[in-house]
C-alpha cells in the first residue's frame, strides 16, 4: 500500500512555535505594494503617525510613547537598556531562564553591575524575597521578562513594578511573548521601558521592534551624566525626532518627523493592520482567546498523559512547554510532526530541549481552528514513535474546554 505524506500537499508548515506566528490575511496582502517613500509625508501621516497612536492602546498608555524600530525582540530590549542604563549602573535582574539571561548578557554589556534575582526554571517568583533584595540593592532599574517564553511561564508584573516603584527603580518589562497576547497594562503597572517584537501575538511579520517609554523612562535619559554610547538605538534621539511639541517632543506639531534610522514601509503597513485587527478584536477578548485557547491545549496535552513543565501556578497562555515521555525524543517529535502532518511546534531552549516542547497560541494561533490539529498530529506522531494514548482523547477533552467557555 502506498503510505501517505499529509505534510507533502502543504508549502510550509502551520506555525504553532512560540513565534513567529501566522499572519492575518490582510496583514499579508499589506506587504504586497510597491515601495513608497520612508520620509515622505505620505507615509508619516497616513501609516506611521496612526500605527503609533494605535499602538499606545495595545500598550495601555495614556502618558508614554511606543517607538518602532527596525529589529526584532532583541533589538527593543538593547534600545530601552542602552537608553537608560549607564556604565556603573545598578539593575536588579530576574532571571528565570534564556530570555532573563539575555537580559543580563545586554546589561553586562552596556556596564551595569548587575544584582541576579534567580528563580528556579519553572518555579514561581517569591516577591516577598525580591522586594528584600530590591531594598537591599536599592537599584536604578528591575528587569523582568513577563511572560519567559524558554519555561512557558508568566510572571506577576504588576506586583513587581509595585517593588521597582517602592525603591524608586525604573521597571524594564520584557513583552516580548506577552503584548497583545496576556494583558499588559503599562500605565497602571508603572512600567517605564516595555519591550517587544513584532512577530509574536501582535501577528505582524518579523522585522520591528517597539519600545514603550514612560516620560519616566524619557526624564532618566535626560538626566545621563553621558549621551548614550549606540547613535542609531539612543531612545532620546528617537524622542527629540520623532514627538512632536505637544508630546513632549521637539517636533513642531503638524511638521513631518525626522527618522531617527530609515523605517521599512513594508513591515509598517502590516503592522498597522495587525493593530487595527487588534483594536477591532477588542483587548479583552483578545485576551480571553488566548486563555482559553491555551486551557484547551493544556487539556488535550493532559488527555495525552502529558505532564506540563512550569508550576500550575505560572502556566502562560501564550505558550506551553510540557515533557515529553521517557524515552521518546523531543526533536524526534519535532520532526515527525512537521514532516509528516504538516505543523512546526518546538523544543524546549538549552538545558531543557531534550526533555520538553514548546507549542505557541499566539495571535491567530490561539484558536481550535489551530490547537485541535496540533493535538491531533501530535498524538499520531507520539503513536508513529510508540507512545501509546487513548485515541481522540486529546482532541475531545480539548473541545469539551473550548465548549465549557463559549
Ligand atoms: C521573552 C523573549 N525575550 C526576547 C526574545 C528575543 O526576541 P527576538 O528573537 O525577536 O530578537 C524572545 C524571542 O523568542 C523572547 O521570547
Amino acid at each position: 500500500m502506498l503510505a501517505i505524506n499529509w505534510a507533502q500537499c502543504h508549502t510550509r508548515p502551520v506555525l504553532m512555535i512560540p513565534g513567529p506566528t501566522e499572519l492575518p490575511y490582510p496583514v499579508i496582502q499589506a506587504l504586497n505594494q510597491p515601495p513608497t517613500i520612508q520620509y515622505d509625508r505620505g507615509f508619516d501621516e497616513k501609516v506611521l503617525e496612526p500605527t503609533t497612536l494605535a499602538l499606545r492602546e495595545v500598550f495601555q498608555t495614556r502618558t508614554g510613547e511606543v517607538v518602532l524600530l527596525p529589529g526584532s525582540g532583541r533589538t527593543a530590549l538593547e534600545a530601552g537598556v542602552v537608553s537608560v542604563v549607564e556604565p556603573g549602573d545598578r539593575v536588579l535582574v530576574v532571571v528565570a531562564g534564556q530570555f532573563g539571561m539575555l537580559m543580563r548578557e545586554i546589561l553586562l554589556r552596556v556596564g551595569a553591575e548587575v544584582a541576579e534575582f534567580t528563580v528556579e526554571l519553572g518555579s514561581r517568583l517569591d516577591l516577598e524575597r525580591l522586594a528584600h533584595e530590591a531594598e537591599r540593592v536599592r537599584p536604578k532599574a528591575i528587569t523582568l521578562v513577563h511572560n519567559e517564553t524558554s519555561t512557558g511561564t508568566t510572571y506577576p508584573a504588576a506586583e513587581v513594578g509595585r517593588i521597582a516603584r517602592s525603591v524608586g527603580a525604573l521597571f524594564l518589562l520584557d513583552t516580548v511573548s506577552s503584548v497583545a497576547g496576556i494583558d499588559v497594562r503599562t500605565d497602571e503597572w508603572g512600567v517605564d521601558l516595555n519591550m517587544t517584537g513584532s512577530q509574536k501575538c501582535l501577528a505582524a511579520p518579523l522585522g520591528m521592534a517597539l519600545v514603550g517609554v514612560s516620560q519616566r523612562a524619557f526624564e532618566a535619559m535626560e538626566r545621563r551624566r553621558q549621551k548614550a554610547s549606540s547613535f542609531v538605538y539612543d531612545l532620546l534621539r528617537w524622542k527629540e525626532q520623532w514627538v512632536p511639541v505637544s508630546r513632549g517632543g521637539k517636533v513642531p506639531d503638524g511638521s513631518p518627523r525626522r527618522q531617527p534610522v530609515s523605517i521599512p514601509t513594508h513591515l509598517t503597513s502590516a503592522m498597522s493592520v495587525a493593530v487595527r485587527l487588534i483594536l477591532e478584536e477588542g483587548l479583552p477578548h483578545r485576551f480571553r482567546r488566548h486563555e482559553v485557547a491555551a486551557a484547551a491545549l493544556r487539556s488535550g496535552l493532559q488527555a495525552l498523559q502529558l505532564e506540563m513543565f512550569p508550576d500550575p501556578s505560572v502556566l502562560s497562555n501564550t505558550v506551553s512547554c510540557v515533557k515529553t515521555p521517557n524515552g521518546v525524543a523531543p526533536a524526534a517529535v519535532v520532526v515527525r510532526m512537521r514532516d509528516q502532518y504538516g505543523i512546526l511546534i518546538g523544543t524546549g531552549l538549552d538545558t531543557m530541549r531534550t526533555t520538553t516542547l514548546r507549542i505557541g497560541t499566539m495571535g491567530l494561533t490561539a484558536s481550535p481552528l489551530y490547537v485541535l490539529p496540533t493535538l491531533s498530529a501530535l498524538e499520531l506522531a507520539l503513536r508513529d514513535l510508540g507512545y501509546k494514548s487513548e485515541s481522540g482523547a486529546a482532541v475531545a477533552a480539548a473541545q469539551a474546554t473550548v465548549a465549557d467557555a463559549s
